[in-house]
């Protein structure tokens, strides 16, 4: 199995796309892959997301395109059946951990306390999606879990941008951040691609 954290590690911060329309998957990963993002996260927000996750790695096969909003048994298998290269989910359950027991893919499971945490942990999984983060204590928190939490690694997302990112990644249990607002959503809309590219490349520093 690839290691969790190799794939954070190339680019420590994970575009989390939601796919409006089809056509847009393609030339969205190529211009994020351009900006210098090596992981994606394409969330099954939309009827999309399974579809865009093939149209992605075909385009663009350096990259590693996870499938993102994992809360059950529907997303799980679309995702894993469109080649999903990593599973990341919002929360857990029983029933998804017993679901993401079966693949050989990362998984990064989503946890907003210390207690879901040791849960997710014991469960075998390292590095877990941190969320809601800015709604749930944002970096404080996190830094205030790496001592008791000191095995366990976190990628926070949800509220996450270019003027508080570097709050984030410099703490010692965050292997990444993720976000959606490195991603210009009009030049989205308008197939502005160039566009698409210069903000996210932007947006990383
Ligand atoms: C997620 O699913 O990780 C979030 O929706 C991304 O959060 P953001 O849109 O606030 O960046």
């Amino acid at each position: 199995m690839t290691d969790p954290k190799k794939i954070m590690f190339e680019c420590r911060i994970v575009p989390v796309i939601t796919i409006e329309a089809l056509e847009q998957a393609a030339p969205l990963g190529q211009a994020l892959q351009a900006a210098g993002y090596t992981a994606l996260e394409v969330t099954f927000r939309t009827p999309h997301a399974a579809a865009a996750i093939s149209a992605m790695k075909q385009a663009c096969p350096e990259l590693h395109i996870g499938a993102g909003t994992i809360t059950g048994t529907e997303q799980f298998d679309a995702a894993c059946a469109a080649g999903s290269d990593f599973l990341v989910s919002p929360g857990t359950s029983d029933a998804l951990f017993n679901l993401f027991d079966t693949v050989d893919i990362p998984v990064f499971p989503g946890v907003a306390s210390a207690s879901e945490a040791i849960s997710a942990f014991e469960r075998g999984y390292q590095v877990q999606k941190f969320f809601p983060a800015s709604a749930i204590g944002g970096s404080a928190a996190l830094k205030a879990l790496a001592a008791p939490l000191a095995n366990i690694s976190f990628m926070p997302t949800g509220g996450i941008h270019g003027a508080n990112m570097q709050e984030y990644l410099s703490l010692s249990n965050v292997v990444a951040v993720g976000g959606s607002w490195m991603i210009d959503k009009a030049a989205v809309a308008q197939a502005d691609w160039a566009q698409v590219t210069a903000f996210a490349q932007q947006q990383k520093s």
